[in-house]
């Protein structure tokens, strides 16, 4: 069993972030929502790991191959355009050869357990095994209707759902999903849809299998997702609310509210940081009030007398002053930037 990551696409609803940093590399809690999918694979005893990437594949081989993982057998896989989610395995075909894998989508966030899935997928000698979630509008998602135990048919945003499953980013295949993609066209959208390609197994009577994932997942595709992502990794980090602050971090007449975390070397001096706050390496904070926010590595925030609330910082960004008296300000703010009140 091999694992595929598809980490090329544009980001483009996370848009400045995505310019400077590929979205499965935003932080969340401090840690790059790619790093919680090795985990789950390592959990399962994959080790051999193909992450399909795009034009941004320097930083994501530079950034993976800096941090980690010894352990693991990382291949990148250049897809040259994000020409849809079929069209990614098709390019990692010749990584997958004959093994089954399990593909995850690079943004995908869950609570890492795909145990009870390998289990069923190999039992019930499967095609394809597909995690589902029940949503409660079914019209906005790719939808599955399960009948018998199996899933008989697929549909992308359906006007008249069939059910409420919505297919998340994690599925298990047999090397049968490459002649069924070899089958599909492209969508309106101009992509090759993994949507389609699996319907096209279902039709050749092959057996594709669901599985409600009993755990907590969501994509983080918008900015909005990663304020919420931050909160619920927070919460799970620090069931008691407690801060983590990094052993290298400098921490002095300040505040912290729990939930948060503060990563190494960081300096705190005289603010009120948290609750639900990630502030990211290198970062430093004089004088100001963060909380519910997310801050990339280096961020700087000197004398800030509002107080920075429900904003994301990219990071070797910096905020200087703000005379406008006590109230609340939000910034998204892509990496790079100054700002001087
Ligand atoms: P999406 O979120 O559907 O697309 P995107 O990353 O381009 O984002 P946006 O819609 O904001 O522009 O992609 C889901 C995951 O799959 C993501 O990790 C990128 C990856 N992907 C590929 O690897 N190749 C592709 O051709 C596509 C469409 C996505």
């Amino acid at each position: 069993m091999k694992g595929l990551i598809l980490s090329g696409g544009l980001g483009t609803r996370l848009l400045p972030f995505t310019l400077a940093l590929p979205k499965q590399l935003i932080p969340v809690a401090n840690k790059p929502v790619l790093w919680y999918i090795l985990d789950a694979f390592k959990k399962i005893g994959i080790k051999e790991i193909g992450v399909v990437v795009g034009e941004n594949k320097e930083v994501i081989a530079t950034k993976m191959n800096e941090v980690l993982h010894q352990d693991l057998k990382l291949q990148f896989i250049v897809q040259e355009k994000p020409l849809g989610l079929a069209h990614a395995v098709k390019t990692a075909a010749p990584f997958l050869h004959n093994s089954d894998f399990v593909m995850i989508l690079g943004d995908n966030l869950f609570d890492e357990s795909l145990e009870e899935a390998l289990k069923i997928f190999s039992e019930e000698k499967a095609d394809a095994l597909l995690f589902l979630t029940p949503v409660r509008d079914p019209r906005r998602y790719g939808i599955a209707e399960v009948k018998e135990g199996q899933i008989i048919s697929l549909e992308e945003k359906p006007t008249d759902p069939r059910s409420n499953y919505a297919v998340m980013g994690i599925y298990f295949f047999k090397n049968s999903i490459f002649e069924a993609i070899e089958r599909t066209t492209a969508s309106r959208r101009g992509e090759l849809e993994i949507t389609d390609a699996i319907q096209e197994l279902i039709n050749a009577g092959r057996k594709v299998v669901p599985y409600i994932y009993p755990g907590w997942w969501m994509d983080v595709g918008r900015p909005e997702d990663v304020l919420k992502a931050n909160r619920l990794l927070l919460n799970l980090l620090t069931p008691d609310s407690s801060c983590l602050v990094a052993p290298t971090a400098m921490v002095s007449g300040s505040t912290l509210k729990g939930p948060l975390i503060i990563g190494e070397n960081c300096t705190i001096v005289d603010s009120v940081i948290g609750p639900y706050t990630s502030v990211g390496n290198g970062s430093s904070i004089k004088g100001s009030s963060v909380e519910n926010s997310v801050l990339f590595e280096k961020v700087t925030i000197q004398g800030f007398k509002g107080t920075i609330m429900d904003s994301i910082i990219g990071q070797d960004t910096a905020i200087y002053e703000d005379s406008s008296g006590k109230n609340i300000k939000k910034f998204f703010l892509g990496a790079g930037s100054t700002l001087t009140f």
